[in-house]
């Protein structure tokens, strides 16, 4: 048996574009869903048979029968929320620790973290990065720094003194910020939540991923974020503290890059970041309102407003060639329908020039759009490709010869039903 390639599902934009909800429908074909990055600022979202659920650390393919979940290495967990989420999985009787694999390489989430996290945005004035406040950077920095904990030692006998060491060396750092927060509480909680991961199975990711697709095993490693918030790629420094393309599968992983096999790119119809940065084809007027209105664009994890506009094919083609994507899944165009015209950002108006790549300084692109005719027609019932208005399929052609990759998934709505394979 020749061995198995990994698909990569990630986002093409900044976040939000739909990769919990496609993750799920996707599910049924693998045996394995693998969250590779990110942590708890994700807020992948899944409906089916009238319930919604958003998934923070827990990958998105959890509520299959026979396929089996793994949270990697590259993943930072923050065992309260974590816990949370479990007690939310509680009410649809979600066999947990049947699925759900940890792996002992994963780095955790201190109660000091958050704190230290939201220490640093308010020194940031007004160059906040409008983090999720999660304690995602400084837990990957620690990790770089080598000072992280790691899931696995919990297991040490002297786990209490290691984070002990760990968490004083937070407060310093606090107290020279000028804070001197009372955190017991949360401690209290962390380590209630410590032991329920000691019931979870805690296991070495890297060789159980690679000997799944030895075996001829499917396996989709599961993105968060999205390739503009890549800590190399996408626009820094506002973005997240972590490699959000499909080299982050790598790494976040344990898989060799020839064991990539398709790059699935989810993109919305149109373009939403929420946090601080750069986003070219913003619409700060009544057609942002409108999206994020018809969008229901507010946050996931926050529900923060998320800032709404057209989409743009200059980030996208830099998106694309970042992951090699193979395939690109459209989703919300729905929330489109109705717009007489719609507009894609085809070039930039760049220090008096025209350009069609990303430039190092993203706040200065100016968007040049194409127009497009729009559709009329509500678009949430339809079952088939064919069925959608031609004026849509129009519009797919379009993004498809920009591109240059198909588009092989069209989502008309929300729930899991409201997909359309080609
Ligand atoms: P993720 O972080 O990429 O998993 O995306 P989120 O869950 O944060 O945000 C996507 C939102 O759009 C969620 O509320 C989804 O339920 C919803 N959604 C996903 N696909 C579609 C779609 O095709 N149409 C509409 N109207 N909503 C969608
Ligand atoms: P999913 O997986 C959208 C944004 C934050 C902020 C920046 C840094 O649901 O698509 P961080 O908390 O990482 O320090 O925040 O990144 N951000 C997201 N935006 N979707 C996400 O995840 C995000 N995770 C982080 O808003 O601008
Ligand atoms: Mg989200």
């Amino acid at each position: 048996m020749t061995t198995n390639k990994i698909d990569v599902l990630l986002g093409l934009q900044w976040g939000d574009e739909g990769k919990g909800k496609i993750v799920d429908v996707f599910t049924p074909k693998y045996d394995l869903i693998a969250r590779f990055q990110g942590g708890p600022n994700a807020g992948h979202t899944l409906e089916f048979e009238g319930k919604k659920i958003v998934l923070n650390t827990i990958p998105s393919g959890i509520f299959h029968e026979n396929t089996q979940n793994l949270i990697g290495n590259g993943v930072v967990i923050d065992p309260v929320v974590f816990c949370k989420e479990l007690k939310n999985l509680e009410a649809y009787n979600v066999p947990i620790s049947e699925r759900l694999l940890i792996s002992e390489r994963a780095h955790l989430i201190l109660p000091t973290h958050p704190l230290l996290d939201a220490a640093h945005e308010a020194a940031k004035g007004d160059q906040k990065i409008g983090s999720t406040l999660r304690g995602i950077g400084p837990t990957y920095r620690d990790k770089i720094s080598r000072n992280g904990v790691r899931v696995g030692d919990i297991l040490r006998p002297d786990f209490r003194a290691f984070y002990t060491e760990k968490v004083s060396e937070h407060l310093r750092q606090l107290a020279m910020l000028g804070y001197n927060t009372d955190f017991s509480a949360q401690e209290t909680a962390w380590f209630e939540a410590i032991e329920k991961l000691k019931t979870l199975r805690i296991v070495n990711g890297e060789q159980l991923i690679n000997d799944y697709l030895v075996q001829g095993k499917k396996v989709l490693a599961e993105g968060a974020q999205g390739t503009l918030l890549d800590v190399d790629f996408g626009s820094y420094p506002f973005v997240t503290s972590s490699n959000t393309i499909a080299a982050g599968a790598c790494t976040g992983l344990g898989v060799a890059p020839q064991r990539i096999g398709e790059v699935f790119g989810i993109l919305k119809a149109y373009c939403t970041r929420v946090g601080s940065g750069p986003f070219p084809t913003e619409e700060i007027n009544e057609t942002g309102e409108e999206l994020r209105r018809i969008g229901k664009e507010f946050g996931a994890t926050t529900g923060r407003p998320r800032r709404c506009g057209w989409i743009d094919l200059v980030a996208l083609k830099y998106a694309i060639m970042l992951n090699g994507t193979t395939q690109l899944i459209l989703t919300k165009s729905d929330v489109l329908s109705g717009f007489e015209h719609i507009y894609a950002c085809t070039h930039y108006e760049y220090q008096n020039q025209t350009i069609d790549y990303l430039p190092y300084d993203l706040s200065q692109a100016k968007p040049i759009y194409t127009k497009i005719d729009g559709w009329k027609q509500d678009i949430t019932n339809v079952k088939s490709y064919d069925a959608l208005p031609q004026t849509l399929k129009n519009y797919i052609v379009f993004l498809e010869k920009e591109l240059g990759i198909p588009v092989s998934v069209v989502s008309v709505g929300p729930d899991r039903a409201q997909t359309l394979v080609r």
